[in-house]
């Protein structure tokens, strides 16, 4: 199999079930995506309970006041996510019907959305091939590839983008939350790399030079 397939059937044999996960609603993808952007998966869980219990779409979010807004994302910190996502909210109901924009640029133009999360809703909502490219991403690239340069860089970024966008085949969404997946539980930093249990090391220039924890670096030689 292909790179693409492998990543896949690995990601539906032992990708994470997260709640907002395999439904396709903008909504629980933009929320999801915004509340992980500094909170790890296991804090976001029973924030996404709530908020979602109190706001369940985009419009009932955008009428709502931004004190009760803040109320529920207390404890998470980083409020201006929160803000941005009431502000977002209430340009979607104005100019878009209060539903998520298709188009790549109307969805990067919502406050709080930048490159990484318009990927992610335009993948996994949208079915776009578009690398939601982040650290995992990155580290991943890096070894798949023997990435030299450093991997802060907006070249790096590029790199990985079209490195991962040239092998997505028929599912963007899946490919990015396999990634995600494969980043947080087997392809990990230094130490604790894991390529045994890697679906897609044959494909990986450091696993099979026997080198890994060489990747990523982090200045150009
Ligand atoms: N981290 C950021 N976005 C994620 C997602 N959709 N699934 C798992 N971890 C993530």
């Amino acid at each position: 199999m292909e790179f693409s397939g492998e990543l896949l059937s690995w990601f539906r044999e032992n990708g994470r079930v997260l709640p907002w996960r395999g439904k396709k609603n903008a909504y629980y993808t933009w929320l999801s995506e915004i509340m992980l952007q500094q909170t790890r998966v296991e804090a976001v869980k029973g924030y996404f309970f709530r908020f979602t219990e109190r706001f369940p779409d985009i419009k009932s979010l955008a009428f709502a006041e931004e004190e009760e807004v803040l109320k529920l994302w207390e404890g998470l910190g980083y409020y201006s996510r929160a803000r941005n996502l009431h502000k977002g909210a209430k340009l979607l109901v104005e100019k878009f019907d209060g539903k998520m924009p298709k188009d790549y640029a109307d969805i990067r133009s919502i406050p709080g959305i930048g490159e990484y999360t318009a990927a992610a809703i335009s993948s996994i909502v949208f079915g776009e091939k578009r690398p939601a490219v982040d650290g995992n991403l990155l580290r991943i690239f890096s070894r798949c590839e023997l990435y030299e340069g450093d991997i802060l860089s907006k070249e790096a970024k590029f790199a990985a983008f079209q490195y991962f966008q040239e092998k997505m085949r028929d599912f963007p969404g899946d490919f990015n939350e396999a990634l995600m997946d494969l980043g947080a539980t087997v392809c990990l930093p230094k130490g604790k790399i894991d390529c045994a249990s890697c679906p897609i090391s044959f494909f990986c220039k450091a696993h099979r030079g026997g080198n890994p924890e060489d990747y990523p670096k982090r200045r150009t030689k």
